[in-house]
C-alpha cells in the first residue's frame, strides 16, 4: 500500500481524502501545518508527499525529502510556482500537479471584473453603515468595453467564452500569434502593443516563471489606457506591486482586482485577524476604493475542491489512471 503524507490539508478536503483514501487504497497521514524542515520528521515511512501553496517545495526540503526515500511530490494545486521543479529534476523527484475544470476561476474572474466595473467595492461598504447614496458609483458597462485576456490556456479560454455573452469586444494574447480554432468567432489575436493601447479591461491568465515574472511593470502600465481596469485571478507574482500603486495613484490604473498577491502564502487561508501582517504593499492597496483584493479563492468551489484532492491521490496510482482533466505528472 503506498502510504503519502499530506500537508496544507484545510477541513473542507478531508471528506474527499476519506473517499479516495479508501477507494484507491491509500494510506495517508494528513497535515493542516505546511510542509516545513523543522516538521520534516512528519514525513515518516512514506512513498509520496501531497501539498497545497502554502507549502514552498526548495531544493533544502527536497534534498530533506530524498534523504526520507520520497520519490514523488505532488501539489493539489495547477500552478507549480512554490515548487523547485528543476531540483526536483535533479534529485530525482517526480512531481505531479492536480487538474480541475476552469470553469469556477473564469467565473469568478468575470465577477472580479463587474466588481470593478460598476464600484461595487464602494457600494457594499456604504449600505453596510446605511449610505444608500450614489454619488461616485457610477459604472460602465461591459457591453461596451474592449477586453484583452493574457493567455488562453484552460482559463483563459474559459473566460473568454463567458465574456461573448456580454457582447463586449474580446482580444486575446497568445505568445505564437495564432489563437486556437476553438476561440475563433470569440476572440480576435493581437500582440501585446495592441492590447496594452486599445483595452479597457485587461485580464492575465498565464503561470508565473521566471519570463513572467512582473510581467506588468511600469513600461506595460504606461503603455496601457488611462483608466484601465486590470484583473489578475492567476499569480500574484505576475505584477509589479510598485507599479500598481503608483499606477493607481497616477490614477492610471482606474481598477484594479487581484484573487492573489505576491508573498501570500504566510497570509492567505487563514484567519489572521490578531495578528500583525507585515505586507505593507498589500494594506496600502487595500485600502483604494477602486481596487478589491480577495484571499486566493477563485478556486475554490465544491466541483475544484474536490478534483485538487481526487487528481491529486491518482497521481501516486499507476500513471496509467487519468481523470477526466487529465494527469499532469513530468
Ligand atoms: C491553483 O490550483 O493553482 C490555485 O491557484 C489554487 C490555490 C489553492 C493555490
Amino acid at each position: 500500500m503506498v502510504k503519502i503524507a499530506a500537508f496544507d490539508v484545510r477541513q473542507d478536503e478531508i471528506p474527499h481524502f476519506n473517499k479516495y483514501e479508501h477507494l484507491y487504497q491509500l494510506s495517508i497521514d494528513r497535515f493542516e501545518a505546511p510542509l516545513r524542515l523543522d516538521n520534516m520528521d512528519l514525513v515518516r515511512d512514506c512513498q509520496g508527499i501531497s501539498v497545497l501553496g502554502q507549502s514552498e517545495i526548495n531544493e533544502d526540503i527536497l534534498v530533506a525529502l530524498v534523504a526520507k526515500g520520497i520519490r514523488q511530490v505532488n501539489t493539489r494545486t495547477v500552478g507549480t510556482n512554490h515548487i523547485d521543479l528543476a531540483a526536483a529534476g535533479k534529485w530525482g523527484i517526480r512531481v505531479t500537479n492536480a487538474s480541475y475544470p476552469p470553469d469556477g476561476v473564469a467565473e469568478f474572474t468575470v465577477m472580479l471584473l463587474l466588481l470593478v466595473l460598476r464600484k461595487y467595492k464602494q457600494a457594499m461598504y456604504r449600505a453596510n453603515v446605511n449610505d444608500y447614496s450614489l454619488e461616485g458609483l457610477e459604472g460602465r458597462e461591459l457591453k461596451e468595453c474592449t477586453v484583452g485576456i493574457i493567455g488562453t490556456g484552460a482559463i483563459g479560454t474559459a473566460v473568454i467564452k463567458l465574456l461573448k455573452g456580454f457582447g463586449c469586444q474580446v482580444f486575446a494574447y497568445v505568445r505564437d500569434g495564432r489563437l486556437k480554432p476553438e476561440l475563433e468567432g470569440y476572440a480576435e489575436a493581437r500582440d501585446l502593443d495592441f492590447i496594452y493601447r486599445t483595452c479597457d479591461i485587461i485580464s492575465l491568465h498565464i503561470p508565473v516563471t521566471e519570463t513572467s515574472r512582473h510581467f506588468i511593470d511600469k513600461k506595460a502600465i504606461n503603455a496601457m489606457k488611462e483608466g484601465v481596469i486590470l484583473i489578475n485571478s492567476s499569480r500574484g507574482g505576475l505584477m509589479d506591486v510598485h507599479a500598481l500603486m503608483e499606477g493607481i495613484e497616477s490614477s492610471k490604473i482606474g481598477g484594479l482586482a487581484m484573487d492573489v498577491f505576491e508573498n501570500e502564502a504566510e497570509i492567505y487561508h487563514r484567519d489572521r485577524r490578531l495578528e500583525i501582517i507585515s505586507n505593507r504593499e498589500m494594506a496600502y492597496l487595500r485600502q483604494f476604493p477602486n481596487v478589491v483584493m480577495t484571499q486566493h479563492m477563485a478556486f475554490y468551489t465544491a466541483r475544484d475542491i474536490e478534483y485538487m484532492v481526487r487528481t491529486g491521490l491518482e497521481s501516486f496510482l499507476s500513471p496509467l489512471v487519468f481523470s477526466t482533466y487529465g494527469l499532469n505528472g513530468s
